[in-house]
């Protein structure tokens, strides 16, 4: 019933002294695929001593040679594209294609990270005190960056290897050391892409990856007094953690609704493309899934019918075949969602298609004449499932957008690009994407929590009408 892996600590792997595991269920198959070891308290301790340790030898190792580490680490991980690319699609049911797409995004990330961090980390400031009133120039202020000392990285369940060294790898390049608690669903890919990191020969107790019950070591690490920093992508449980963590920094990347506001003008194939794109790939397993597509009455009816066409064309199945669709992560998600599904049956809703369901696999879906009132216009389904509300005015979509709890990233569909530019503007998210479907990467793009309410837009390469337009002279360094 499945392979046991051993967790990561002082360079070498290990079995707990619990002599328990923590089953991994196959969203497919709905049986254990893996086991990993239920670490212990005692050991996330020894673990946070060991990692410190490290850490104060990494910090005083050149920047060069740990650049060279972090890309033998890439080079290795994408020489072992495939099977650690296996185990996600038997971990979370992500469609063969994309997991493969993952683990080479990862290596490219690990390696730009290695290239940025040597050129940014020797960034220093020297100050003399006489720019500030009553000084004298008899005072010198240099100053440069140290790190943190102990990450602890907790990437979540639908990008358990990118969303890992998203965390890793910067905080790695930085002389920080690092202790991963990967999601359960996704813990054997993170502890192959952890191997990764042992065979490039990284110092023995910087990296550490510890598996194990959420209820025996989540709030134990998080709340451990040996953490200098948490770096945490996922759900709620973010904002318990805030609650929770010590004096010390906190990067959280939490849930996203992001609003996709299409304006009458709009290019409508290109617009059902990024929403299908946008709102259905890897299920809708997402944070930056379209999540709410927000259509002018007037082309209501045309954009919902260029849409219906590019659904009923997406494949489910086994993600082993590279199906569109796949099984969502868990039982307990696809519960979620389908009482998302009924409520809006209850409220009214249109249903473009069958509600169809056995066991984690849900067929896409596509709700029209969603109305406030119902659950799926707010909450996160993560799922195939996408509301669409039809709005008549410019104003509506925004306030829509920015009624959400959420705020991750947007989209708005136009051919008036000074009406995108106000728009996106107005729009209170992290980024908006003007003519394209959300998306985080390219991975050096900023990406960011909402609540920072720094408006990031970009401008999709492909927008048809870009090569022949003149920005007007007063946003167009913006
Ligand atoms: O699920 C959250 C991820 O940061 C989204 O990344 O836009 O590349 O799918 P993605």
């Amino acid at each position: 019933d499945g392979d046991v892996y051993k967790y990561y600590a002082e360079g070498e792997w290990k079995k707990s002294s619990s002599g328990k595991t923590v089953s991994i269920i196959n969203p497919t198959t709905r049986k254990p695929q893996y086991k990993v070891q239920a670490c212990t308290q005692e050991e996330v301790n020894k673990v946070m001593d060991t990692a410190k340790g490290a850490q104060k030898s990494w910090a005083k190792t050149p920047l060069w040679k740990r650049a060279e580490l972090l890309h033998r680490a890439a080079a290795i991980l994408k020489e072992h594209k495939a099977p650690i690319a296996e185990c996600l699609v038997k971990e979370i049911a992500k469609p063969a294609k994309d997991s493969v797409t993952e683990v080479v995004r990862s290596g490219d990330l690990i390696s730009y990270c290695a290239e940025d961090g040597v050129r940014i980390l020797g960034e220093g400031k020297f100050l003399v005190s006489d720019s500030f009133p009553g000084n004298e120039r008899n005072k010198y202020c240099l100053s440069s960056k140290v790190p943190l000392g102990v990450v602890l990285a907790i990437p979540p369940f639908n990008y358990p290897v990118n969303l890992a060294v998203s965390k890793v790898a910067p905080a790695l390049i930085a002389g920080n050391a690092i202790v991963l608690k990967p999601p359960t669903q996704g813990a054997v890919a993170a502890l192959h892409m952890v191997h990764c990191f042992h065979l490039a020969g990284f110092p023995k107790g910087l990296i550490n990856c510890v598996t194990g019950k959420g209820s025996e070591i989540g709030d134990f690490l998080t709340m451990h007094p040996g953490v200098n920093c948490i770096s945490f992508t996922g759900g709620d449980t973010g904002i318990a953690i805030s609650k929770k963590a010590g004096m010390i920094p906190l990067q959280m990347e939490l849930g996203g609704k992001d609003a996709c506001i299409v304006l009458a003008d709009a290019d409508l194939d290109l617009a059902a493309a990024n929403i299908v794109k946008g709102g259905f790939s890897y299920s809708g397993q997402r944070c930056t899934a379209v999540k709410v597509v927000l259509v002018m009455e007037s082309v209501a009816d045309t954009l919902v019918g260029k849409v219906n066409a590019k659904v009923s064309k997406l494949t489910v199945g086994p993600p082993e075949e590279d199906c569109d669709i796949t099984s969502v992560v868990s039982e307990s998600s696809a519960n979620f969602i389908e009482g998302l599904v009924m409520d809006a049956k209850e409220k009214g809703a249109t249903f473009c298609q069958e509600y169809k369901r056995e066991g984690n696999l849900i067929w896409p879906l596509l709700l029209d004449h969603v109305r406030p009132d119902m659950r799926i216009a707010w909450e996160e389904p993560f799922g195939p499932v996408l509301p669409v509300i039809r709005i008549t005015s410019v104003e509506e979509g925004i306030h829509h957008c920015n009624a959400s709890n959420f705020g991750l990233q947007g989209s708005v569909f136009t051919k008036d690009i000074n009406k995108a530019m106000l728009i996106s503007d107005a729009m209170e998210t992290g980024t908006v994407q003007i003519n394209s479907a959300p998306a985080r990467g390219p991975d050096h793009f900023p990406f960011q929590d909402p609540l920072l309410q720094q408006i990031f837009m970009v401008i999709d390469l492909c927008w048809p009408y870009r090569s022949h337009y003149t920005l007007p002279k007063n946003i167009i360094n913006f």
